[in-house]
């Protein structure tokens, strides 16, 4: 949002204030906040004219504007009822040069995943975009990443949500049907569709060279207040777990935790394992280097797995992962 318009909007929070008073405090002309009032109204804002002045009544419900207000953390946020992916438009704001912009959609006719799979993102969801332009080597990237799945798992439990992460970065809901494991256990299959389902991920893209990133794209995708019968198979949703959310509340939620850690890369660790599903589980990880199966142990910032094998541990930077379970 501009700032003026920011400005205006704040002194109509605190108001109720004149249209003349707004224009001395912000040193602008009475035309321009009549022009800034009817844009924020156009924008979904509730604005009252009282006899004592204008003042905020209601915030709409999403939107670019509405997230931005009140939001703790400096990003800009440009919102689509519809794009094909938020992290294509993302890609044209970085080839512009720009930095700390959120694209946010409430439906992505073409969303994507990881592996080139497509995400299904009908209305009702959030799915957005963060461009950021970190001073870290590249090799750091993957920190941002595991943030976006804390930020994401942060916001999901304050909404009742008693969401999980897998390595690297799915955020799940266990549904507490799978069965229990035990170090004996020498039969195992894979987590079933039962044992969890899928509520959110992220899909992070980028551009640097070697010793610097020059920008990152975290796209996070959360089945908010959408049907599960409209998502693939497996997926579940806030809607399905705990009832239709506030988007405007749980995005700022999910941004403001993002921007935290953020600042503070040696935070990011601690705080994912603090919410890992992975960690003490058999894995099997699906890596360029071939299949790594095991316990996993630990992980390293900025986010590599440690998986204890019978031929000792082995550090894993990437990969698809799969929970095992005994049959
Ligand atoms: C995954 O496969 O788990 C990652 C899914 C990431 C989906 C999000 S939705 C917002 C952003 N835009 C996209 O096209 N994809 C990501």
């Amino acid at each position: 949002m501009q700032d003026t318009r920011h400005a205006v909007l704040d002194a109509l929070a605190d108001g109720p204030v004149s249209g003349p008073d707004i224009a001395d405090r912000l040193d602008v002309s009475r035309a321009a906040v009549w022009k800034h009032v009817e844009a924020l109204r156009d924008a979904g804002f509730e604005i009252a004219s009282t006899d004592a002045g204008y003042e905020l009544a209601a915030v709409p419900d999403f939107g670019g504007e509405a997230v931005e207000f009140g939001l703790e953390a400096p990003f800009e946020v440009e919102y689509h009822d519809a794009v094909p992916s938020t992290n294509d438009r993302a890609r044209e704001l970085a080839a512009e040069g720009r930095e700390d912009v959120v694209v946010l959609a409430d439906e992505q006719p073409g969303g994507r995943g990881r592996l080139n799979r497509a995400w299904s993102s009908p209305s009702g969801g959030i799915w957005l975009s963060i461009l950021c332009r970190p001073t870290v080597p590249p090799a750091d990237a993957p920190a941002f990443t595991l943030a976006a799945a804390v930020a994401t798992t942060r916001a999901a439990r304050e909404a009742g949500v008693d969401a999980v992460i897998k390595w690297p970065n799915d955020v799940l809901v266990p549904t507490g049907t799978g069965a229990s494991q035990t170090e004996s256990d020498d039969v195992l299959v894979p987590d079933e569709e039962g044992d969890t389902r899928k509520l959110a991920g992220i899909l992070t893209e980028m551009e640097g060279e070697a010793d610097r990133v020059s920008w990152l794209i975290v796209g996070i995708g959360v089945n908010a207040n959408v049907d599960v019968a409209d998502l693939v198979e497996g997926a579940t949703s806030l809607r399905a777990e705990t009832g239709d959310v506030d988007r405007r509340a749980f995005t700022q939620r999910l941004l403001e935790e993002f921007h935290d850690l953020r600042t503070d890369l040696e935070r990011v660790v601690p705080a994912w394992r603090e919410h890992a599903d992975t960690l003490g589980r058999r894995v099997r990880v699906e890596t360029p280097g071939g299949e790594v199966v095991g316990e996993a142990v630990d992980v390293e910032f900025p986010g590599t797995l440690v998986v204890e094998t019978d031929e000792g541990p082995v550090r894993v930077t990437t990969g698809d992962c799969e929970h095992l379970r005994p049959v």
